[in-house]
């Protein structure tokens, strides 16, 4: 399997959870909180998140696809926002797997701000820092990681290995 090195292993991923919720939690304002997950890749990570808040949730759904060359978001992302569920007026936190160039969260942020939550934070598993080629952050991120393409827990090479209960580094064979 092209998929063997196991760089973040599901005891550590288990063990950040609830750190994760914490921090989150006190960031947040009280009350509900409107949990928004950018498919497919955030729904592993986001649904564990979501319960370690252990707090009102209800969640929202955005599906992001990026054109271009070799299928990088190049900046041309195109966001489905069918199944976001209301905003408006509402404490929203926002989640993705990953953080890459930051062309797909960016996008995404805009969106949501358009639609005037009372607050947004967000929320990723990973970050890329060094592979950024836009300005932008997360409020909170699982792990930093270096500058592998990662699978599992999630993520995805087309479409495969999103089941994997950890993290593990793509090697082509
Ligand atoms: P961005 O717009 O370049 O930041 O792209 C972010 C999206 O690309 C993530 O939500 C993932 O779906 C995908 N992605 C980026 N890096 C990886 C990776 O290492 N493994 C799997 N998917 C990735
Ligand atoms: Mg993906």
């Amino acid at each position: 399997m092209p998929a063997e090195e196991i760089l973040i292993s599901q005891a550590r991923i288990e063990s950040r959870l609830p750190e994760l919720a914490a921090e989150i939690n006190e960031a947040l304002p009280e009350g509900p909180v409107h949990v928004v997950m950018i498919l497919k890749g955030a729904i592993v990570f986001g649904v564990d998140l979501a319960r370690a808040l252990g707090r009102n949730t209800t969640l929202g759904f955005l599906s992001a696809s990026s054109y271009g060359a070799g299928m990088k978001s190049k900046g041309r992302v195109e966001i489905d926002a069918r199944h976001l569920g209301e905003v408006e007026g509402r404490n929203v936190l926002l989640i993705d797997d990953i953080l890459d160039t930051g062309h797909t969260f960016s996008k995404t942020i805009d969106i949501l701000r358009d639609k005037r939550p009372a607050s947004l934070r967000t929320c990723v598993l990973m970050d890329k820092p060094e592979r950024r080629e836009v300005d932008i952050h997360a409020d909170h991120v699982g792990f930093a990681i270096e500058n592998h393409f990662v699978v599992g827990y999630g993520l995805d090479c087309d479409e495969a290995y999103r089941t994997l209960p950890d993290i593990r580094i793509y090697a082509p064979e």
